[in-house]
């Protein structure tokens, strides 16, 4: 990964959308810096996807503004021509190859480059494919030729949105070395949406929340996960003698029980050995699960089985 540079590549201030009565995004103020893999993590409904349009100009703001590598696009278009987009579920011509809806994509942005076309298609790994018809291509294939579109124009910054959709886990693994590699080796500022918190743990360097299209934290994705205290929900009987257990130990903060499980929070490193000292004492554990409070969060905002 990049080390963040100090150009700050996209900037929004008071952005905000509103649809009717729904407030879609509600007052964002994001920032991504040059050199950054930024994860803009929210559940379904979040705003995401709208969110991506008003940076790509492609839908108006209700209010706000965004400034891309310091120009705001209100007054100057010019900053689009370095920004790749995705936004949701890319659209091909189905029957054409997918070096012939490269083509296409291309002559929309003024030229065709063969080269260009080639290189990109080798990036995302279809090139032995490119003279297939996208209708035989597998949903992870597509992905990546949406990726490749994004390609294009040799972007600055390229925008994803929710890019591993529907991917397997090997598909995802492949969109997320693609995404490490655009960083690394092309330089590229990457902002990646996403409603997996884990898949951003893995591919970014900052993130933000997005719940009902409003920032909930935004920072280095080290500050926000890796320092935390860790909550513990434990499931064990007999129940009292566990909890009682627990006050006892000094490594440990016992905070209570709720639905059942004894809560209490506890460093990364002590996990161990807090479950060891329960079974020596002859509490039966039948459930141990640490979370790091964002996580925690998380998963309370977009029900557990997004999350996990
Ligand atoms: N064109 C539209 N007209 C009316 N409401 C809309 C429109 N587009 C989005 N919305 C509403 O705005 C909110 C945010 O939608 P958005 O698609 O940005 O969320 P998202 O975070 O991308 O969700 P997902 O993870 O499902 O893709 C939703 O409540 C949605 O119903
Ligand atoms: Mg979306």
């Amino acid at each position: 990964m990049l080390e963040s540079g100090n150009g700050c590549v996209l900037q929004t201030r008071t952005l905000s959308k509103r649809y009717g009565k729904r407030l879609a995004v509600n007052k964002l103020d994001l920032e991504v810096a040059e050199g950054d893999i930024y994860g803009f993590l929210g559940p379904n409904g979040a705003g995401k996807s709208t969110t991506i349009r008003m940076i790509l100009t492609l839908i108006r703001p209700t209010e706000g503004s965004v400034q891309l590598f310091g120009t705001d696009v209100r007054s100057d278009r010019a900053p689009l021509a370095r920004v790749g987009g995705l936004v949701e579920k890319p659209d091909f011509y189905n029957y054409l190859s997918a070096r012939k809806n490269l083509e296409i994509v291309s002559a929309l942005y003024g030229s065709v480059d063969k080269k260009r076309i080639d290189e990109v298609l080798a990036i995302v790994g279809l090139s032995d494919r490119g003279d297939d018809r996208v209708k035989a291509y597998s949903h992870g294939m597509k992905q990546r030729l949406g990726i490749a579109q994004a390609l294009l124009p040799d972007p600055a910054l390229l925008i994803l949105d929710e890019p591993t959709n529907g991917l397997d886990p090997h598909g995802m693994k492949e969109v997320r070395e693609l995404i490490r590699r655009l960083n690394a080796e092309h330089g590229m500022t990457i902002f990646l949406s996403s409603h997996l918190l884990n898949e951003i743990e893995q591919v970014a360097n900052r993130m933000c929340i997005l719940h009902k299209g409003e920032l909930v934290v935004q920072g280095t994705v080290k500050e926000l996960l890796d320092k935390e205290a860790v909550t513990v929900r434990i499931t064990a009987e007999p129940k009292e003698q566990a909890a009682s257990l627990l006050q006892s130990m000094d490594w440990v903060n016992y905070t209570g029980e709720e639905n059942g499980e004894l809560t209490c929070t506890i460093a990364e490193n002590d996990l161990a050995r807090t479950n060891g000292a329960l079974i020596e004492a002859g509490v039966q554990v039948s459930g141990f699960s640490p979370r790091r409070s964002l996580e925690d969060y998380f998963i309370s905002i977009t029900g557990e089985a997004e999350a996990l």
